[in-house]
């Protein structure tokens, strides 16, 4: 859908025609307006990003932040402020229903605060009848963008100041990666590195492939030298993140042919990164080459996420995964047997279209061998234009009797699991002062277990071995050695 409401600009000539310089040139524009208004104001100008959904989501918004502090905007988590952007998801039809609930709020604000701008972005306006009801019942939304231009952010906005009506941008696909723009990190010491884009395997329930549009894998070249600077300014953890990271490089040139596998090497062998993690992995695609390198690297974190979905062949095959109970079972025991440490988290779905109580069992079975660290679990959620959709709904009693069963029985074997190293001491990557008591640090094992323990804030991006006295649930209260 091409924006019929973005209108030529005034002086078309001065107009940069490639990125990044072109998104510059709008936040130099966009700089001079924000100033003006805070003159005419006279105070500074705030915008609250917020973020729904997953990793990919939280690494654009990161994005967005950066676009919006150089415009020159205080970045704010009130939503009480000048700009308000919700960047949403999609995956669960309630992430939608949280945003309309939201909007009639963010509406309310803003008739207290004619100067704001309200702004919607991500998965959720990748999907045509959101917009059109954005477009016919709230009409106090001042810019809708989708997944694939997060990096157009200035010059929509900049549009959103020349007060075009509702400005609309929606690409169907990535036409063009931009990744040279400012980013606000939330954290100094840790960063996310997008390594691909989109997904091609179309599980049945999933509306990611829908809204996200195709794999498309970045050039290794340009991730490894932006990691190379993210370690140069400070990062010691890096995420790697992708809908599929395991299908990584197909796709790429010949001469720049590279497998997940050999990307991962190159990456731990920098020098001066402590830590590396990636998701999501899909067990279809995840080699015995992949668990040799993780195995073979202390860099690289004890923590695989590795979606299961169901436990039964059978709705495995019906929701187009492309892997069997048992060769999961197969998969769990190559990496438990490289690496016994590892930790191991899931996703699952109840309630797929014709599950039976035995395809439940099934999946309950699998909890209870391989017995995760921890697991999401969700109800499934009804997307309209998945394959899933058309077909037979099982019943939402059903469907929550189970999820309460599993959830019991995830939150059991979860507390059993991450107890495993009570007594150890381990590594603590620490990354704030506790919320709730401030004698208290708070940071994260290699395999993303939360520890507390005593500590001051200088420790914050530091590397610190700590005692792991008693695990409580999900984390551990601990004393530094
Ligand atoms: N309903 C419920 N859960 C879903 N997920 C994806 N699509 C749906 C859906 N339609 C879950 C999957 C995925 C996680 C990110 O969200 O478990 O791994
Ligand atoms: Fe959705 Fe499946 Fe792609 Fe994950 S792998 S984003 S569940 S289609």
């Amino acid at each position: 859908m091409l924006n019929s409401e973005i209108r030529e600009n005034k002086n078309p000539g001065a107009v940069p025609e490639t990125e990044p310089e072109r998104q510059y040139y709008f936040i130099r524009e966009c700089r001079n307006i924000v100033k003006r208004k805070e003159e005419e104001l006279g105070r500074p100008l705030t915008a609250c990003c917020v973020t729904f959904g997953c990793q990919m989501n939280a690494r654009d918004s990161e994005k967005l932040r950066g676009i919006l502090e150089e415009i020159g905007y205080r970045n704010t988590d009130k939503e009480e402020a000048d700009l308000v952007l919700y960047n949403t998801c999609t995956v669960r039809e309630n992430a939608n229903t949280k945003v309309y609930g939201r909007l009639g709020y963010l509406h309310s604000l803003k008739d207290k605060n004619p100067h704001m701008i309200i702004g919607l972005c991500g998965c959720m306006m990748q999907e045509q009848q959101v917009v059109d009801r954005l477009r016919k019942s709230f009409r106090f939304v001042d810019l809708i963008f989708g997944t694939h231009n997060v990096y157009k952010l200035a010059e929509l906005l900049y549009h959103v100041f020349e007060d075009q009506g509702m400005v609309v941008d929606i690409l169907q696909k990535t036409e063009q990666v931009v990744e040279e723009l400012p980013t606000d990190r939330k954290y100094f010491f840790k960063s996310g590195v997008n390594i691909m884009y989109g997904c091609n395997n179309f599980c049945s329930y999933c509306i990611v492939p829908y809204v996200r549009g195709r794999e498309h894998s970045r050039d290794p070249e340009e991730i490894l030298c932006e990691i190379r600077s993210l370690v140069r300014d400070g990062v010691r953890e890096v995420m790697l993140l992708g809908q599929n990271v395991n299908s990584y490089g197909k796709g790429l040139p010949e001469d720049k042919s590279c497998s997940f596998a050999r990307l991962l090497e190159q990456i731990a062998q920098i020098e001066g990164l402590d830590r590396v993690r990636f998701m999501t992995s899909h067990p279809k695609d995840l080699s015995d080459d992949l668990i040799a390198v993780m195995a073979k690297y202390p860099n690289i974190c004890r923590h695989l996420h590795l979606p299961l979905q169901s436990g039964s062949t059978e709705i495995l095959k019906k929701m187009n995964r492309r892997y069997t109970k048992d060769s999961y079972l197969a998969l769990v025991g190559r990496i438990r047997e490289a690496m016994p440490d590892i930790s191991l988290t899931t996703d699952i779905i109840v309630g797929f279209p014709g599950e039976t109580e035995e395809d439940f069992q099934e999946t309950m079975d699998v909890v209870r061998r391989v017995l995760f660290d921890s697991a999401f679990t969700f109800l499934y959620s009804r997307r309209s234009g998945t394959p899933a959709a058309d077909m037979e709904q099982v019943p939402e009693n059903v469907m929550k009797d189970r999820f309460d069963r599993l959830l019991a029985l995830v939150q059991k074997t979860g507390r059993e699991q991450t107890a495993r190293f009570e007594g150890r001491t381990m590594d603590v990557l620490v990354e704030q002062v506790n919320e709730h008591d401030t004698s208290l640090v708070t940071g994260r094992l290699d395999n993303n277990t939360v520890v507390h323990f005593p500590g001051t804030a200088d420790l914050i991006g530091q590397i610190v071995p700590v005692h792991l006295d008693v695990c409580q649930g999900f984390y551990y209260m601990g004393t530094r050695v």
